[in-house]
């Protein structure tokens, strides 16, 4: 009975030995690619937070690591990030902004902005900060969290008033503010799979 127990365990190291060598050698990828789709298709705009509950310092530096991993326009990476976790600056947003109320009720802010004075910088900085967004949409997304893109810039008002209240220098334009807490389950992602927005080679 011994022998046959041992005779198990042996054969099923070595076959864990066998796969874990092929593996190296053909290089699995260890991420299997349909969770990356599952959490894009997941992710939805989150206005409604679970009040008064924490987001560590952990998950903030996950999330600006996916933000700060974005694709940016000869890899200037103009970007900067003003994280919000003082209530009053949350409330005053939230107060002042037409359309982010949901910043009273959120455990944090992130807003992405724009560096003007980074040398090399043309107006691809709005499309590398519109990916670093969604970087981070989708971090939150797999975080358990949840968020939504409240936008600044280019609406005037909305970026000064942005600028106003956390003190931004001239040359730091906000593209938006990302408004992030614990999701209530109210928020429900939407199915826009439209196939006949899809064109082949001519319109
Ligand atoms: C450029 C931009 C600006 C947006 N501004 C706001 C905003 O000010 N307030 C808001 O509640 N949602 C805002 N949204 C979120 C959209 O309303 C939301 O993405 C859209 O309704 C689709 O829903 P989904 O994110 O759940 O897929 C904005 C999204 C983008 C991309």
């Amino acid at each position: 009975m011994v022998k046959i127990i041992i005779g198990i365990l042996s054969a099923a190291l070595l076959i864990c030995i066998c796969y874990i060598t092929y593996s190296e050698i053909v290089r699995i990828p260890k991420i299997k690619q349909d969770s990356v789709l599952e959490n894009i298709l997941n992710r939805k705009s989150v206005r409604n937070y679970v009040k008064g509950k924490e987001v560590t310092d952990e998950q903030i530096e996950k999330i600006l690591k996916a933000g700060m991993a974005a694709p940016s326009a000869r890899n200037l990476q103009p970007w900067e990030f003003i994280v919000v976790k003082d209530r009053k600056i949350l409330d005053a947003l939230a107060e002042k902004s037409p359309h982010g109320k949901m910043l009273s009720d959120a455990s944090l802010a992130i807003v992405v902005a724009g560096n003007l004075n980074i040398e090399g910088v043309s107006d691809f900085w709005i499309q590398d900060t519109s990916a670093v967004t969604q970087n981070i949409l989708l971090e939150v997304e797999a975080l358990g969290l949840g968020a939504v893109w409240i936008g600044g810039y280019p609406k005037e008002d909305r970026a000064n008033m942005i600028k106003k209240e956390l003190k931004l220098p001239e040359n730091i334009i906000p593209l938006n503010i990302i408004s992030i807490g614990y999701p209530t389950g109210k928020d429900q992602p939407k199915d826009k799979w439209k196939p006949e927005k899809i064109h082949y080679n001519k319109y």
